[in-house]
């Protein structure tokens, strides 16, 4: 069977980001472990990875990260404890933690960007393509990305990124992807992409999201690619080579996204997610949805 071929059984999660946006709560404590109505963010990501069948997940850590280890990990006594008092809901909701896949660590050492964080997953991957989520990006449960993104990469042998169309005026905040049809298809080729470009010199409205579904090769162009945009080596310089390129491995194309997405990644935007999951849950939801329109008429006069 030929790289291109196999079936993708593997995701990394990049999660060595310093989190400085969000400091002071991020002191002592990974910005992935901010709870999103009630789970750490990260929990969101694994759980989506999971749901496609990737079951092995190596997550790239660093310094200060030790709580997402102890966060997947069992707590003996408290099940204990949570079953002596019959509170299952609980001892459920904690168990769901521990029983998610078979996650590995590694850490970055010196956070260099997500291109050098990814080359860290080389060894663990091998020779297989791959899946790569990152933490600041909540997909909705109920929308279908990966596993479309997955079809595509075995459908055309290359890699894939996630797309979303962004008001012109935020393209600068991510890698940009300039896009061509496919006849008959649903997913596109891409032609270029540039690590947030300047308003002015984007090829267009198209922003790379954080997911993507790669072809090994990545990894050999990692190692020989250089500092892009802010000193950092960038995943998307590495994608861009291979766009352009031709050959085993070389090809990018895009699936764009329009179901629901979460950004967590800044204050405000984390502000919003929430309040967003928090609409549809269960148990918060009819609460939120009687107390918040009075609130915004308040706020509104
Ligand atoms: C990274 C990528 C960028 C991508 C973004 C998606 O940037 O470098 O190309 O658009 O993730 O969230 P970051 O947000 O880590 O600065």
């Amino acid at each position: 069977m030929t790289t291109s071929q196999q079936t993708v059984r593997k995701a990394v999660i990049p999660a060595a980001g310093l989190g400085t946006r969000f400091l002071p709560a991020t002191k002592a404590m990974p910005k992935e472990m901010l709870p999103v109505v009630d789970k750490p963010a990260i929990q969101y990501v694994v759980e989506e990875a999971v749901n496609v069948g990737l079951n092995d997940i190596l997550m790239i850590t660093g310094r200060n990260k030790r709580a997402l280890e102890d966060h997947f990990d069992r707590v003996p006594s408290l099940e204990d404890t949570l079953e002596a008092k019959g509170d299952m809901a609980k001892l459920e909701s904690i168990q769901a933690a521990s029983n998610l896949g078979d996650i590995h660590y590694v850490r970055q050492g010196d956070p260099n960007g997500l291109g050098h964080a990814v080359l860290r997953a080389r060894q663990h991957v091998g020779n297989e393509p791959f899946a790569v989520l990152l933490g600041d990006d909540l997909i909705d449960a109920r929308d279908d990305l990966l596993s479309t993104m997955i079809e595509v990469q075995a459908k055309t042998g290359g890699s894939v990124v996630a797309l979303i169309e962004v008001e012109p005026s935020q393209i600068s905040a991510y890698g940009c992807a300039d896009v061509q049809a496919i006849d008959g298809e649903g997913y596109v080729r891409i032609n270029k992409l540039v690590e947030k470009p300047d308003v002015d010199e984007a090829p267009s409205n198209l922003a790379v999201i954080g997911r993507y579904v790669l072809h090994p090769e990545v990894f050999d162009v990692l190692e020989r690619t250089g500092p892009g945009r802010g000193g950092e080596i960038q995943l998307t310089d590495a994608l861009q080579e291979l766009a352009a390129g031709e050959g085993e491995g070389y090809g990018v194309y895009g699936v764009v996204f329009r179901g629901r997405r979460y950004d967590t990644g800044d204050k405000l935007s984390y502000l919003k997610a929430c309040v967003q999951l928090a609409i549809d849950s269960e148990d918060l939801g009819p609460g939120l949805r009687e107390w918040l329109p009075g609130f915004a008429a308040g706020l509104a006069k």
